[in-house]
């Protein structure tokens, strides 16, 4: 399935931008405009690559100093649209407050692959935005995990709302002190924290599906890198504004 793209732009410096596009290969362009606004939506090949295409495209945009909104990814007819979640206690220093492009991310790819009845492990939960976001969806049972209790107690207070049996908040180093089978893990934190984590996958947590964002399209390659040595292969990506996230799937 070939990768679909929304961008949008201040229509007077749309032009640039299109001629871009047309240099990317596009196809199936259609244009909207919203005022003062111009969206455009197009499908590019999907290659290994195409995540860095995407980015030199918003590069080039942000390098001139314009104000371009990016959303892409394969896998998808829809452009980002945010789900429903209950409203979230945020405090300052604890992330998670749904504005940040990787929480975005995470909370399309969630909508994207389902929840229905599953057991998830939000590692890094910070202010519990994507575990609540599980229980929102449909999951069954969510264990989230951060290594600071000032987000591990604000996540437990975020996710109080739902019934006890559904949901524990444990602090720990990823999930260094959980073992046990999993449908979906969920980690946002940054791409450095991905082999210790794909370590412990493989030795001590049962995952068969994992999303994993908080990086930059320039550390696409040592991400797929890193999944592809461990027996993961990137099923669906996401890239809004420079960021990535990731839904892979054991080979
Ligand atoms: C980028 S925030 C993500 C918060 C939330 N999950 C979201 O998507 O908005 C990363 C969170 O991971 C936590 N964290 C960082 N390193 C960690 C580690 N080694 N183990 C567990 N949590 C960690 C941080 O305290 C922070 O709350």
């Amino acid at each position: 399935m070939p990768v679909r793209l929304w961008l949008t732009c201040p229509a007077d410096v749309m032009p640039p931008m299109l001629a871009r596009l047309q240099w990317l290969g596009v196809r199936r362009l259609q244009r909207y405009l919203y005022g003062p606004l111009c969206r455009v939506s197009a499908l590019l090949p999907d290659t290994t690559d195409t995540p860095l295409r995407v980015h030199w495209l918003w590069e080039q945009g942000r390098q001139q100093g314009l104000t371009v909104y990016l959303y892409a990814g394969n896998d998808t007819d829809l452009p980002f649209a945010l789900p429903f979640l209950p409203p979230l206690r945020t405090e300052q220093g604890v992330f998670g407050s749904i504005r940040h492009p990787t929480t975005q991310l995470c909370l399309a790819l969630l909508q994207a692959v389902g929840l229905d009845a599953k057991r998830v492990l939000d590692i890094g939960t910070g202010t519990g935005v994507l575990a609540v976001a599980a229980l929102a969806g449909g999951a069954r049972q969510v264990i989230a995990t951060d290594i600071a209790s000032t987000a591990a107690r604000l996540a437990a207070f975020n996710l109080a709302r739902y019934p006890s049996e559904r949901w524990a908040v444990v602090v720990c180093d990823l999930a260094s002190a959980l073992r046990g089978c999993f449908d979906l893990v969920c980690c946002n934190i940054s791409a450095d924290v991905l082999p210790p984590l794909l370590s412990h996958l493989q030795h001590d947590l049962a995952c068969d599906a994992l999303i994993v964002s908080g990086f930059t399209a320039p550390e696409w390659r040592s991400v797929r890198r890193w999944l592809r040595s461990r027996g993961w292969c990137v099923d669906q990506w996401r890239f809004l504004n420079g960021w990535l996230a990731a839904f892979a799937r054991r080979l």
